[in-house]
């Protein structure tokens, strides 16, 4: 039997609920004590939203999006929606937990939080109606970099066809000021420290599987189609004068 002082605990999602005080049985006999605690919990100390949370962004003007049904694009919504409210439970959490425990819970936090950025990332980077622009500023750099817009896109395809789950992402390095495609392995393993996100792709299966099937490279094509180049050229204008 272990006591636990403070700890944050959630039905499935629905709700977050805090507890304190309270003793916990192990195995078949905890589960039970838990879901006991969060019926009681329920009806006495729902946990009302805290200040500083994360707040979902609306990405639903891009419904109608070319070669993204709308139920691929409502589900991809709802699964970015659970990585902002796990970052916000995970910063609850940490708070609240300590030693084992809390290690465990800070080594997930980059996890949540990065799946949650990333998305945002590759969903305002999408819904575009301009073709890319071969006299911008980007273009001489992507021409500098890689020999070519063409041999830079190439190059980004083959990154985003890498097996695995994970992102495609280009990146600008204010540092050395130039520009690398890179593979994120999952949603935290393989970022560029100090590094500004350019353009970012989703290669995990849930965002093209119930479209395209396995045929990732078709996914990807209709992606290009749906660049929001604008928004990418904003990106890496704004790196580029941080730097
Ligand atoms: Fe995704």
């Amino acid at each position: 039997m272990e006591k636990i002082r403070k700890a944050w605990i959630s039905d499935e999602g629905k709700n977050q609920f805090f507890i304190h005080d309270v003793y916990i049985f192990g195995g078949t006999m905890k589960k039970i004590f838990l879901v006991f605690l969060i019926f009681i919990s329920a009806s006495v100390v729902a946990v009302e939203k805290q200040p500083g949370e994360y707040e979902p962004k609306d990405f639903s003007h891009l419904i109608g999006m070319q070669g993204f049904s709308d139920s691929l694009l409502k589900m991809h919504f709802t699964l970015y929606h659970g990585y902002v409210k796990n970052t916000n439970l995970l910063i609850r959490l940490i708070e609240e937990s300590q030693g084992y425990t809390f290690g465990a819970l800070q080594r997930r936090f980059g996890w949540e939080f990065d799946g949650m950025r990333l998305h945002e990332f590759y969903f305002e980077n999408l819904g575009g109606k301009k073709p890319f622009d071969h006299s911008s500023a980007l273009n001489k750099m992507l021409d500098r970099d890689f020999g070519s817009f063409k041999k830079w896109k190439e190059d980004f395809i083959a990154t985003g066809l890498m097996r695995g789950i994970g992102w495609a992402i280009l990146y600008f390095d204010p540092k050395a000021d130039r520009l690398f495609n890179v593979w994120i392995n999952e949603h935290d393993l393989g970022h560029l420290a100090g590094g500004d996100l350019i353009l970012v792709m989703d290669v995990w299966e849930h965002a093209y599987i119930t479209e395209y099937g396995l045929d990732r490279a078709k996914y990807i094509e209709n992606f290009f189609k749906n660049i929001d180049w604008d928004a990418v050229s904003s990106r890496f204008h704004n790196a580029v004068i941080r730097r």
